[in-house]
């Protein structure tokens, strides 16, 4: 029986799949410099082709490889890497189209889980990976997410464990001015602290708009469950319908339908690292409609609101 993560770079040197776990999601990675490889990414996942991928590395000498660095990408690789921050830089020679839907930037991250490292330096190439779950639906957290998706579709799944950040990274275009993309698992505090600057939060519809080229975490279907989901507004009584789920986040509800509490005590950071898992039950729990009320929107509250809006189908 040969190891794993052997026989997983092998699959990936082939040109193959592989699920692979990471702190923010699992990914669905590929051999980013084999355009042929990445092709398959997207056609395992359904995924429409003007989406770029993110390229992951084992470190930063890995990533300047991929991208060209600025003093702002070096202090957040510093500072931040590994950990779940993808930064957007100018695309360096090695790195086809198909990673970067032709754009001459490139998103690239370090993955703080050692078993990801590991893949990346056994296989000895750059891996491009999307979160691993068919475009549009919930991101996995765990390898049996993976599995039951896209079980029949992979070469091999690493099973890593839960995912311990639970939402997707941060994406920031850092120069010339830090702007947020995607907020994600590295929040906006911690990233002013760290550049000592103000950053931007892009505003997702206007960036839709003046680029014509929806990135996929600006798809409004993105992240969404089946069963339908509406967010309470403000002073909303939750529902006790006993057909409606609910997500619940520390208060105590009426009696009603199936409902999950995403952190009993309100700790933001459990509630992104439930989020998925929790959307995924109530999906499967036979309620005809399900409802969430927005967190605070601060620190990982920001990136918790995003997925919730756009699992409702909102911008
Ligand atoms: O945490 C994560 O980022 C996970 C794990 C697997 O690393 N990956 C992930 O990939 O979420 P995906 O494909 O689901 O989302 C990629 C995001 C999109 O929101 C896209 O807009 C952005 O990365 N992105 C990638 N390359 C870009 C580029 N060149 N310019 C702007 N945005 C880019
Ligand atoms: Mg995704």
């Amino acid at each position: 029986m040969p190891d794993p993560l052997d026989h997983a770079a092998d699959i990936l040197r082939a040109g193959g799949l592989v699920g692979m776990p990471t702190e923010t999601v699992y990914g669905l990675a590929a051999d980013a410099t084999n355009a042929d490889a990445v092709v398959r990414i997207f056609a395992a996942k359904g995924r429409p082709t003007f989406d770029p991928l993110i390229v992951h590395v084992a470190d930063p000498e890995g990533a300047w490889e991929v991208g060209e660095p600025t003093s702002r990408a070096r202090r957040l690789a510093e500072a931040c890497w590994p950990g779940p921050l993808t930064l957007v830089l100018r695309r360096r020679p090695g790195i086809p189209d198909a990673v970067t839907s032709g754009l001459d930037t490139v998103g690239v991250r370090c993955p703080d889980h050692a078993m990801a490292r590991d893949l990346i330096r056994r296989t000895g190439r750059p891996l491009a990976a999307p979160s691993a779950n068919p475009f549009g639906f919930i991101s996995p957290t765990t390898a049996a997410h993976v599995a039951a998706q896209l079980g029949d579709r992979v070469g091999a799944i690493l099973d890593g464990g839960p995912c311990t950040i639970g939402i997707e990274s941060t994406v920031l275009v850092p120069d010339p001015q830090p702007v947020i993309l995607r907020p994600g698992g590295l929040t906006r505090e911690q990233l002013e602290a760290i550049l000592g600057e103000p950053v931007a939060v892009a505003d997702r519809q206007a960036r839709a708009d003046s680029i014509a080229l929806p990135a996929p975490g600006m798809l409004a279907s993105h992240y969404a469950p089946r069963t339908p989901l509406r967010l309470l507004e403000a002073g909303e009584p939750w529902p006790t319908d006993p057909t409606v789920g609910r997500l619940a986040f520390g208060t105590p509800l009426p009696p009603g339908g199936p409902t999950e509490d995403l952190s009993p005590t309100g700790d933001l950071a459990e509630a992104a690292r439930t989020l998925f898992a929790a959307l995924r039950r109530l999906d499967a729990c036979g309620a005809t409609s399900l409802v969430a009320r927005p967190v605070p929107a601060t620190g990982l509250g920001l990136g918790i609101n995003d997925r919730l809006r756009r699992a409702a189908g909102l911008g």
